[in-house]
């Protein structure tokens, strides 16, 4: 690790892996009172991640390090806030030190600020020896950000609500996964503005041409696009848990059923005409093999879902010589992701 804690005697010491998400599907609502915006959207942790070392010694402050000028070091970072909140309900005392070895890209549509902070939620806890309820966890996730939450779930998760209201799926098998990662910065308030905007013009749009019903009216109106995913996921699940004497049994693989069931990442729809670039990026992973494509989150990572570790490896050879930065990994289970979070302790 490239800067180093000075370490006391009298300290204790976790290390911790922070998994990254990818949104497999994901429908963005209407605006709610507070704000923000109702969604639907599948989460699924994966195998890439930052590594966090949490220190928890005698006297008092949060600090945190970080060799990337990106994240902030005050105490607007999620894992400061995460801390803060954590130590409050905790009633403990004493110094922590946090230290972000950053891997997954800043502000990518991965969750890696999101995932920082449960993580060292989740160290804290470990170094004081010390467990907040569940529910608890769930309440100082939820108020740090939208993204938070998933990660006390892990493996494959139904987020609703602003996405902060999350419930564990079914368990998928782990399917190779190649996430390209372009140099670009999405702002996911921005997107979630422009996706406003192009609503406001469609129901404009309705109201402008003369004889269209109300069903026209909303058309591919806010309520009437997170039906459809709904009812996509349903029909999934239902499938899954239905009774043995009419089940077909899964077919092939479950993750490729979901992605048959119609999921679609609404923000392709604001972000890839800003950025074409992310469009392209999309095609190149279809084109090098992807069972399924899509931009994760608000962006700017795009993932592809591929039939095995070989055709990604591939696919990720492929895509390098064409200039793009990718890499490999799998979809982590729930059962992987709670196994491999904790590296050690000292
Ligand atoms: O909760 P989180 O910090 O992830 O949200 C970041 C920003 O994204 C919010 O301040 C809001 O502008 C936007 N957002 C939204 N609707 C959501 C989630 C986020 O409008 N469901």
């Amino acid at each position: 690790m490239p800067c180093q804690m000075a370490y006391n005697l009298a300290s204790m010491t976790v290390l911790v892996r922070s998994f990254a998400k990818i949104n497999l599907g994901l429908r963005i609502g209407a605006v709610r009172e507070d704000g923000f915006h109702e969604l639907l959207t599948v989460y699924q942790t994966i195998g890439l991640h930052d590594v966090i070392r949490v220190n928890w010694s005698r006297g008092s402050g949060i600090e945190i390090l970080c060799d990337d000028p990106r994240v902030p070091r005050d105490e607007s970072n999620t894992c400061h806030l995460v801390v803060e909140k954590a130590m409050r309900a905790l009633k403990g005392k004493g110094r922590v030190v946090i230290e972000i070895e950053k891997r997954l890209p800043v502000q990518g549509g991965m969750g890696g600020a999101s995932s920082n902070a449960v993580a060292t939620l989740l160290a804290l806890e470990r170094v004081m020896k010390k467990t907040l309820p569940a529910e608890e966890r769930l309440r100082i996730a939820a108020e740090v950000g939208s993204d938070l939450p998933l990660f006390l779930v892990g493996g494959t998760v139904l987020g609703l609500g602003r996405g902060e209201q999350v419930y564990p799926l079914e368990d998928l098998p782990a399917m190779a996964c190649v996430v390209v990662t372009p140099e670009v910065g999405v702002s996911t308030p921005k997107a979630f503005a422009e996706w406003d905007g192009r609503m406001a013009d469609r129901i404009a749009g309705a109201f402008a041409r003369p004889h269209t019903g109300t069903a026209k009216l909303t058309g591919q109106g806010a309520s009437d696009r997170m039906v459809e995913l709904g009812r996509g996921l349903s029909a999934w699940l239902s499938e899954s848990y239905s009774g043995a004497p009419f089940r077909r049994g899964r077919a092939e693989n479950p993750l490729l059923e979901l992605v048959r069931a119609g999921i679609k990442n609404d923000f392709e729809q604001v972000v890839f005409p800003e950025y074409p670039e992310l469009s392209e990026g999309k095609c190149a992973l279809e084109r090098a093999g992807a069972k399924y494509a899509s931009l994760s989150g608000s962006g700017s990572t795009l993932y592809g879902l591929f039939a095995s570790q070989e055709a990604a490896r591939a696919a990720v050879t492929k895509l390098r010589r064409q200039g793009w930065t990718a890499q490999a990994t799998v979809t982590l289970t729930r059962r992987k992701y709670w196994q491999k979070i904790l590296v050690s302790s000292f």
